[in-house]
């Protein structure tokens, strides 16, 4: 498929709780200089909040086609919310925000009514929401137009979901919330099952977790993705 038929294939790493400052410089120093720039192509490294600045300098300095995200923000605006990070302190520092996580729902009992708040705070401060949806029926909150559907048995599990399933499951929220909703597989990517995702006509990209800690292995995925 070349990448006019769409509108764009996002390849989106989740670091999750990983990686120190020195680590993620590490990694952008490799992955940075190997990225080609495309129109369509929207490349997003999600490091946890102590690493964010730094990375954004780097990408900045090396001038990388990848763009900088956080895994979470406030629901709240800026204020009396200690330990939280409100959006409009994220403001120039990330593009997007991966919101309503379900390690983020189970861990930290976020419910879809906190993943609309952050969504509505997150596009008050322009940054892009993408939300985690597990399963068909995970709502999508409003002003939200980038979804990532992510089913639970396939998170860290090794145990990817079949693309073909996936496929519908986006089709599905296609038909639920409107042709402009991209949806994203997310679920134990690697290099060896990404282009069978890829190449699933309704799904816009990838959220990469353990994948996407190794800077070559990452590498290989958006190499992967041009290809197609
Ligand atoms: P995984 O995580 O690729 O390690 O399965 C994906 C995610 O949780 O976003």
């Amino acid at each position: 498929m070349d990448g006019s038929e769409r509108k764009h294939i996002w390849i989106i790493a989740n670091w999750k709780s990983n990686k120190t400052i020195a680590q993620a410089l590490e990694w952008v120093s490799i992955v940075g200089p190997n990225l080609e720039r495309r129109d369509y192509l929207k490349v997003v490294v999600c490091p946890d909040f102590v690493c964010l600045e730094e990375v954004k300098k780097a990408v900045s300095v090396g001038n990388f086609p990848l763009m900088v995200g956080s895994q979470d923000l406030s629901p709240f605006d800026t204020g009396p919310y200690t330990g939280e990070e409100a959006a409009k302190d994220l403001e120039g520092l990330v593009e997007l925000a991966i919101l309503g996580h379900s390690e983020r729902r189970k861990n930290f009992s976020e419910t879809d009514e906190m993943v609309s708040r952050k969504v509505a705070q997150a596009n008050a401060s322009a940054i892009i929401p993408l939300v985690c949806v597990q399963g068909k029926e995970t709502p999508v909150p409003e002003g939200c137009t980038l979804i990532a559907y992510e089913p639970v048995f396939a998170i860290g599990t090794g145990n990817a979901d079949m693309p073909q399933d996936a496929n519908e499951v986006a089709e599905s929220f296609k038909g639920k919330y409107g042709p402009d909703l991209e949806v994203l597989y997310g679920g134990s990517v690697t290099s060896e099952n990404c282009k069978s995702f890829l190449a699933q006509e309704q799904i816009n990209g990838l959220l990469v977790g353990g994948a996407s800690l190794d800077p070559q292995e990452f590498i290989r995925i958006v190499e992967i993705s041009l290809g197609l």
